[in-house]
């Protein structure tokens, strides 16, 4: 089953082996979020932006520029390769991201345009928008969610404007040469950083972060730093909070790789980066409890939004939550196949596209492999709920029998 040409936004592009755009993600691109007034990940954005805004300024300007309407169709090179993401990590895989062919996908992160950015000759830059991922279904993953990205670089006179004998580069570091001697088998710097600029870098990243969490969500926020490995920076740290008993990841940041900066232009300079998901923020700050609900053109749910003053406390009251509706469906994996190969997202993504937004959550309930045939058989429990409506089980039968045959023509499977 192969087709040609894929139609974007009114674009024809080449597919090949790699497409795995489904139509359902294609009806999530424009939505833009982000920039919607009164959509809650809109005020999110808007309270980071007034931050970085009035932290930073020269002269009474501020000297963050923000980029937040780049297209979300972007290269492999961008994505990856400009940021030293080596050809065989995991993350390239088709099984994580939606790709329209081998050179071109949705962005998988925001980090993705940081090297055109760089090359365009900017210093500190806020990068925010829609990004595309495969993952499992559940309250708090959905395929496209949006992060806001940054990068903030110096020159050795303004890092260490008040002490103009330190140095960013070790001596034996030649800048002409950036690709010699830079390893990262140190866990505290990169071998061309001196220590102090990295770790006076690292000390205005945190705090510049935790003055951003603390902004959102008050002086009391309960926050901790994880060490952390990222292709594109080093060294590299998480953010977790702590909401609702657990502690919850908002941000990955650290030091950029020198290489990334140098083949982008700035050889003199050390930069941080770090990226953050609006979501996971809009959905702690607001109480909202389903990630489905951004999507939601609902007037129960824009209206506890629409002209709010950004800073305002809002909490989410639920209009009412509709009952939930849970069809197991279980199958004979064919026989070259066992559970860890059977590829669970694509069956996600198949789910979402005939049950649409109504899916809640699909999880594995039971897997086993017969005694005598090997066979592997498998069992989802997929729920079902409408946000806005209750939903009656006689028509989520009928999804769901429209799931099962799905499920049989494209994997070859036997329902049991
Ligand atoms: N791009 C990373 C992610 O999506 C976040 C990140 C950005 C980490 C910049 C470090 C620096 O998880």
């Amino acid at each position: 089953k192969s087709i040609s040409t894929i139609h974007i936004n009114g674009k024809d592009f080449k597919s090949d082996d790699y497409s795995n755009i489904t139509p359902k993600i294609l009806t999530y691109l424009g939505r833009n979020l982000h920039l919607q007034k009164g959509n809650p990940l809109s005020m999110v954005r808007q309270r980071i932006v007034n931050y970085f805004y009035k932290s930073f300024t020269h002269r009474g300007n501020p000297i963050f520029s923000i980029y937040d309407n780049l297209s979300p169709i972007v290269t492999v090179k961008q994505n990856f390769d400009d940021l030293l993401i080596p050809l065989h990590h995991p993350s390239r895989a088709k099984q994580d991201c939606y790709y329209i062919n081998k050179d071109l996908l949705f962005r998988a992160h925001m980090t993705a345009h940081q090297s055109e950015l760089l090359r365009a000759g900017l210093n500190n830059f806020l990068m925010i928008g829609d990004v595309y991922r495969r993952d499992e279904i559940d309250s708090t993953h959905f395929p496209v969610f949006h992060q806001v990205d940054a990068v903030r670089s110096q020159r050795k006179e303004e890092l260490f404007n008040s002490n103009p004998d330190l140095e960013i580069f070790e001596p034996s570091f030649d800048t002409k040469k950036p690709k010699v001697l830079n390893d990262i088998t140190d866990s505290s710097k990169q071998s061309c950083h001196t220590l102090e600029a990295t770790k006076l870098m690292e000390t205005q990243l945190k705090s510049h972060l935790i003055g951003l969490i603390q902004a959102l969500f008050g002086k009391d926020i309960k926050y901790r730093w994880v060490d952390a490995y990222f292709p594109f920076t080093h060294p590299s740290w998480e953010l977790e909070i702590f909401y609702e008993n657990k502690w919850m990841e908002v941000l990955g940041c650290g030091i950029v790789r020198n290489e990334i900066l140098a083949a982008a232009g700035p050889n003199n300079s050390i930069a941080y980066a770090f990226g953050l998901g609006l979501e996971r923020l809009a959905m702690a700050l607001y109480n909202i409890p389903d990630i489905r609900l951004m999507w939601s053109k609902d007037s129960g749910f824009l209206n506890q939004f629409a002209n709010k003053d950004v800073d305002a406390k809002i909490t989410y009251k639920p209009i009412s939550l509709y009952p939930q509706c849970v069809n197991d469906i279980s199958f004979w994996l064919p026989n070259d196949l066992t559970i860890d190969t059977f590829m669970s997202n694509d069956f996600y993504d198949l789910v979402r596209d005939i049950g649409g937004d109504i899916i809640e959550q699909v999880k594995l309930k039971d897997k086993f492999v017969h005694p005598k045939t090997k066979k592997h058989s498998v069992c989802y429990s997929i729920v079902y709920r409408h946000l806005e409506r209750t939903l009656t089980q006689f028509e989520v039968n009928k999804i769901h029998k429209e799931i099962e045959k799905a499920v049989t023509d494209s994997y070859n499977v036997v329902i049991r």
